[in-house]
Order: structure tokens, then sequence, then C-alpha cells
């Protein structure tokens, strides 16, 4: 059933060419810059959109945010599904809510899609599970088409969730004006190029390059992810992925918020892992490197390929495929899943069945 993979974890990390190709099929239209998600929702509705959901799915969020508001420039804010029900949050018929969730079942997002639709928002799901609880509420549903995800830590659910808010951040985007043509031509293009560089993400020679960071750092007691921008969110699923299956304490920081707190910490037993591939803000990230270097920190950088010049800030490198900086969280996560899939089992841990947590939380 793990069709000869050790762990399902695994099985499922290979699987996401095939799990990205299934979310974004017949959705996207090159020709036209068109994209056709099958949803009833008017694109011209709502004044603002709240993101809910919790761990993984809400890291999805925050990249769903960076790209709606950059590609659509519509207000977004994004909550953990515990805090906004209960914050007496302000929605209006102008709100669009979009819950996010792998297994559509865990109750605080469940919780707070009916507490946004008390106030009299839309509501959209971005979710993976056919059929389930908050299908049966929702106005309309988005299917990210991943498959079956039985590890408990979540890896194609959350590319497929990321590629979906792509395609929406796309939609919304040409629908209000905000991307002309081109603009949406060449996302489209980028967003289709997906499968093909996770495929390649996961190539034999990268995944031994990562297995041997993993093993070298596996014995350190933390760990600090750091990435900026639509990359921000990268860095705190990185982290929650390796705490989550490695119980290494991991933290996950905005690359520019290191200074205010975080640096602190570093010194030369701290595994640094920065995001660092191509994009507007690279130059700021790789000083963000040279400061965590000149406290004698250790620097995992996630490069893009042939970033050889960047190449000299870190002490291990992770080169990952080129992609178009909007679509490179996918591509990016990929990398992190295996860094902490490694970590956790050089470690002899369980990650099909981590300690103290369950695949979906149905109670509060
Ligand atoms: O089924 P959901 O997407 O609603 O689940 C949300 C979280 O419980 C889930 O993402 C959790 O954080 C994962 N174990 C992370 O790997």
């Amino acid at each position: 059933e793990k069709g000869g993979f050790d762990t399902y974890m695994l099985k499922e990390i290979y699987e996401q060419p095939q799990a990205l190709t299934n979310t974004l099929i017949g959705r996207l239209h090159d020709d036209t810059g068109e994209v056709n998600l099958d949803i009833g929702l008017d694109p011209q509705s709502f004044k603002r959109i709240s993101i809910i959901a919790c761990g993984t799915a809400y890291y999805a969020g925050l990249v769903g945010e960076y790209l709606i508001e950059q590609l659509a420039r519509i207000p977004v804010e994004v909550d953990v599904a515990s805090e906004y029900r209960y914050r007496n949050p302000i929605v209006s018929e102008q709100t669009l809510a979009v819950v996010v969730s792998q297994s559509g079942e865990t109750i605080d997002t469940l919780e707070a899609l009916r507490e946004a639709k008390k106030g009299g928002a839309k509501t959209l799901g971005v979710i993976n599970a056919k059929g389930s609880s908050m299908t049966r509420e929702l106005d309309d549903t988005l299917y990210i088409h991943a498959g079956p995800e039985i590890g408990v830590a979540s890896t194609k659910a959350y590319t497929s969730m990321v590629s979906a808010f792509v395609m929406l951040a796309l939609w919304l985007g040409r629908a209000r004006g905000t991307l002309d043509e081109t603009q949406a031509r060449d996302l489209l293009h980028a967003a289709r190029e997906l499968p093909r560089l996770v495929e390649e993400a996961l190539a034999p020679e990268r995944v031994e390059q990562i297995k041997r960071v993993a093993e070298k750092y596996a014995h350190a007691r933390d760990y600090l992810f750091l990435g900026r921008g639509v990359n921000a969110p990268t860095a705190f699923e990185g982290a929650l992925k390796l705490k989550e299956i490695s119980y290494i304490h991991a933290e996950g920081y905005a690359a520019g918020e290191m200074k205010h707190g975080p640096i602190a910490l570093i010194d030369a037993n701290l595994p640094v892992v920065v995001v660092a591939t191509e994009s507007r803000l690279l130059e700021k990230t790789i000083s963000n490197v040279q400061e965590v270097r000149a406290r004698s920190g250790q620097v995992i950088a996630l490069l893009s390929d042939g970033d050889t010049e960047n190449a000299r800030h870190a002490d291990d490198v992770l080169y990952v495929p080129r992609a178009h900086e909007m679509v490179s969280p996918v591509v990016n996560a990929v990398a992190l899943q295996l860094l902490a899939y490694f970590t956790a089992t050089a470690l002899g841990k369980d990650v099909d069945k981590p300690r103290n947590l369950a695949k979906s939380v149905t109670v509060e």
C-alpha cells in the first residue's frame, strides 16, 4: 500500500508531481490566459477576504494572502481558526471567507466557517477530502484533488493548496482587471510548470544532498528557518514539518525580523535554514545570511540552480530548480519536507505517526 516506499510520508512527497497535475489540470488555459475554477462565486461581490485554517493549511493561507494581494489587489487577512472563531471577527456580506483544509473535518476550521457564515460572509473552501463536513456547508469548494493523504505530516496537500491559491489569485486578478493578459499568461505558464519542477526537485542527486545535510545536523537541539515575502511562510512550514516529525525545536521567522530577537539565539550550534531562492528581495535575504554567519551560525541555504555566487555565504547549499517567484513556494517546500523527513529518520522517529498528533483534529 506504500507503493514500495518505507513510509506514507515519503510516498506522498514523491506523489507531488502527480498531485499538482491533478490540482491544475483543466483549469488553466495558456492560449487565453484564463482560469476556469468552476465556482459560482461572483469575483466582484466582495471587498475583502478572510483566509482561515490551522497548521500547515494556515501556512498555505499565508502564501495565498501574499498572492491574492499582489495579483488581485484585494485586502486579505489570515487567521488561525481557533483564534478566528472566538475573536468576534468583523464580517459582512462583502467578506469572502476562504477556509483551507486537507481533511475538511478540523473542528476549529469548521466552527470558524460557521462563524463567518453567521456574519453573512460568502464562503469558499480549498479542500482535499471529497464530501467532507466543510464541503457540505460551503457555498463553493475548490477541490485540490491531491488524493488521500495518510501521513500525519501534510506534504502533497500543502503544495496542492498553494497551487490552488496561485489559480485563485490569477482568477481574481483577471476578473477584477488587475492583471493584464500578458501577466496572466506568464503566471499561468509558471503554474503549469510546477509538476515538472517538483519532479526535478525530487531528482536522486538532490535528494541525496538533502539527506547528507539532514544527517549532518540531526543532532542539533534547535533549528531556525528564515524566508521573506512569498517564501516567509515556506520558512514557517519548514519549521513546523521539522518539529512535528523529528521533535527538534524549530522556529520559522520572516528574515527581516531576525534582528528583533531571534538573532540572540545564534551560535555555532544553531543550524539556520535560509530560503534564498531567486526573488526581488534576494539581496536583503543574503545580508541576513551574512548576519547569521558573522555570529558563527551554521547556514543551510536554499538557492536557485546556478547561484554559485551566493553559495559562498553558506555552510551547506540545497539547490532547487528555478521557478517564477510567485510559484516558488511550491518547489521550495519540497526540499524542506525532505530535510524534515531525513532528519526524523536519522533519529529513528516514526514519521507517519508522530507522538501526540492525529491526522485530523476533530476535538477542540
Ligand atoms: O485537515 P486540515 O488541513 O484542516 O489540518 C490542519 C492541521 O491539523 C494540519 O495541517 C497539521 O498542522 C499537519 N499535521 C501539519 O503537517
